[in-house]
């Protein structure tokens, strides 16, 4: 199955909930985020039983790799019984998460069948990670996790950080110099404009071209081939030592022409781009009591349609529009 750009259907990524317990301002600013937030409410969400559904048919489109997503997938109850029920033979089942809820979860996960772990932390430097995650979440609290997970042997183990300027751009360098020499896998992700709250604007994007220089300065490394095609991380190894890293450019170098991601909100509703403003519900016709055929041939309608490419368009009138939130949507 083949979208209008003749990108296949690869990866599924399935948001369980829009909430969080982090507020991460360029994600969930506590000033949009707050007490009078409308966030879904229990019977609006996909039950574990109607998710699986729309992944097993979606398997059968040729989706090989599912990743869990939020707001922060944890937070939903009974997440591992959800993960059983996902461990199809042959699939990657991943999480991407904060890593908050990691040491006491890592070890109920890897038993349901989860492959491996994504998580997020922007600094190493307590201030710095405090006052982006918004409720004073400690950087231990997150390292922590991140052994409890290594531990249950959730690898390789990425981590995510998101650079922004005059925040938590000068503690890269120690970011990389920490995860050196370990098996961990440090990305960095420019500041994106995705949903419609973050208030982003170009001049807090730190490019990849000026990540890598400042890693590279003092930690001489060069590039490394793709893993896949599509990988949306561009590679570096370290020269001297081990390990490598990677720099996630959707703003500068933008990815799109081999994007072959759906997402799946909490609420049952397709995306086919991180950055849409609407979607299409599968949630509607699965309660009306839809056929795996008249789902099938649901998806197969939407994905032939597909013509996003937001990343490469993107201006300052698009980076303006009534855009999803990624805590809604996932990351
Ligand atoms: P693996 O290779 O399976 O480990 O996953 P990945 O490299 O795709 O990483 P992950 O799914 O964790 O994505 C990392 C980050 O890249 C996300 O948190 C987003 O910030 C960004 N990202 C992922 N997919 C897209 C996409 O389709 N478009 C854009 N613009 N950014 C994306
Ligand atoms: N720009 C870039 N990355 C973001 N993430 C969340 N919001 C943004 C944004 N505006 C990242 C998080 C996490 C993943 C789910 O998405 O840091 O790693
Ligand atoms: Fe929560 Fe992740 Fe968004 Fe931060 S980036 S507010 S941890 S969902
Ligand atoms: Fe895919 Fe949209 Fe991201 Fe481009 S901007 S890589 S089409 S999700």
């Amino acid at each position: 199955m083949l979208d209008t750009m003749r990108r296949p259907l690869q990866d599924l990524r399935i948001s369980v909930t829009d909430r969080c317990n982090f507020r991460c301002g360029y994600c969930m600013p506590k000033e949009i985020f707050n007490r009078e937030y409308q966030f879904l409410a229990r019977d609006q969400l996909l039950s574990f039983e109607e998710i699986t559904r729309v992944a097993r048919i979606l398997v059968e489109k040729g989706v090989s790799k599912i990743r869990l997503t939020g707001g922060e997938p944890l937070l939903r109850a009974q997440l591992e019984r959800l993960v059983e029920m996902l461990a199809f033979d042959d699939v990657d089942l991943t999480l991407t998460t904060n890593g908050s809820f990691l040491s006491r979860k890592a070890q109920v996960l890897a038993d349901a069948g989860l492959t491996r772990v994504t998580v997020s932390l922007d600094s190493l430097d307590d201030d710095v990670f405090q006052a982006m995650n918004d409720v004073e979440f400690p950087v231990a609290g997150v390292l922590e996790g991140l052994e409890a997970a290594s531990a249950a042997g959730l690898g390789p183990i990425k981590i995510n950080a998101v650079v922004k300027r005059g925040v938590n751009d000068h503690t890269i360098l120690e970011m990389a110099r920490h995860f050196k020499n370990t098996s961990y896998i440090l990305r960095f992700i420019e500041f994106m404009d995705v949903g419609h709250t973050n208030g982003w604007r170009l001049d807090d994007v730190v490019p990849a071209a000026e990540i890598l220089a400042t890693i590279s300065a003092k930690l001489p490394c060069e590039p490394v081939e793709p893993n896949y095609t599509g990988e949306v991380a561009r590679r570096y190894r370290f020269l001297d030592g081990t390990g490598e890293f990677g720099i996630i450019s959707s703003v500068s170098q933008p990815f799109c022409g081999n994007c072959t991601r759906l997402r799946l909100s909490a609420e049952g509703v397709l995306y086919t781009c991180l950055f849409a403003t609407d979607g299409s519900d599968i949630r509607a016709i699965l309660r009306e009591g839809a056929s795996d055929e008249d789902l099938a041939s649901f998806v197969d309608t939407i994905w032939k349609a597909r013509t996003d490419r937001y990343s490469e368009l993107r201006s300052s009138q698009t980076s303006g529009l009534d855009k999803v939130e990624m805590s809604y949507i996932g990351g």
